[in-house]
């Protein structure tokens, strides 16, 4: 096996996807790790060094996040799983595990429709498989206007205190840091394109009993976004999943516990890559 970290960017019509591209190159298994809204890459930082010893990691900043470009108007959950897709090919992977937390899971549920045969197996990590009420629609339609006037400040303060699980706020004032510091990076007219497009995304809990392949499902025990009841019911309803509550952790799990989850993923790759 031959372990590397790669840092690049592709390059597709009118972006620049940022990607970092870690772990052994010759991995029986890739997992591609889409990240939640308004964040970046860097939200798994402690999975990376957990699961490159074994996997290899594809780790983009979705449009409109982070290191990548961003393009305004409405950026729908369909765009970003074709620039995933874009992104595997590029990097000549046929297959990967897809990981999504929150708007990434939104994501990740697009990719599995649109590229079944890319789509090795599922970790959903504090996500939802329902469309937007009209009033959720229209509270993103506002805060899209009202950001990029105001800038992402006004996202962090709106969005941070429902995050983080009150136990991460009082006793993880690094992991609060990270968290702010991801959303005041983000370009405010990336963070409205995305409002407008989870606005319009599809439901995906009717097609839940056909997305016939190995899935995670993990939730924060105090993830009031996703919360575990409605996350138990996604791993039921998916045929081939595993349901693993995260205690302690809110909507961000994976960065407030990420011992339990990283056994949880760990776990669970190791029988997807045995099958
Ligand atoms: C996220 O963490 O990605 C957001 O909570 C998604 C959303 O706003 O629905």
């Amino acid at each position: 096996m031959s372990p590397h970290d790669e840092t690049s960017f592709l390059q597709l019509d009118e972006v620049q996807i940022y990607f970092r591209d870690i772990g052994p190159r010759d991995a029986a298994t890739t997992v591609g790790l889409l990240h939640g809204f308004p964040l970046q890459s860097d939200m798994w930082q402690f999975q990376e060094p957990a699961l490159s010893e074994k996997y290899r990691l594809i780790l983009p900043d979705l449009r409109g996040h982070g290191r990548s470009s961003v393009t305004t108007g409405t950026v729908g959950m369909d765009v970003m799983a074709d620039d995933v897709a874009k992104l595997l090919d590029f990097a000549q992977i046929e297959q990967a595990v897809i990981c999504g937390l929150s708007m990434g899971g939104y994501v990740a549920w697009e990719f599995w429709q649109r590229y079944p045969l890319k789509t090795q197996g599922l970790m959903l990590c504090d996500t939802r498989s329902v469309a937007d009420t009209e009033e959720v629609a229209r509270a993103r339609h506002m805060m899209a206007a009202q950001v990029v006037t105001e800038g992402a400040a006004m996202a962090a303060k709106s969005m941070l205190p429902k995050l983080l699980a009150a136990e991460t706020h009082q006793q993880q004032p690094a992991v609060v840091q990270l968290v702010e510091q991801m959303i005041l990076a983000t370009d405010p007219h990336g963070i409205a394109a995305t409002q407008r497009g989870m606005a319009g995304r599809r439901d995906f809990t009717a097609k839940l009993p056909e997305i016939d392949v190995p899935s995670l499902v993990i939730c924060g025990s105090e993830d009031g976004i996703s919360p575990p009841a409605e996350m138990a019911q996604i791993g039921n309803a998916l045929p081939r999943a595993e349901f693993v509550e995260i205690p302690n952790a809110g909507h961000l799990a994976p960065l407030e516990q990420p011992t339990t989850v990283n056994e949880a993923m760990l776990r669970f790759l190791a029988n997807v890559s045995s099958d």
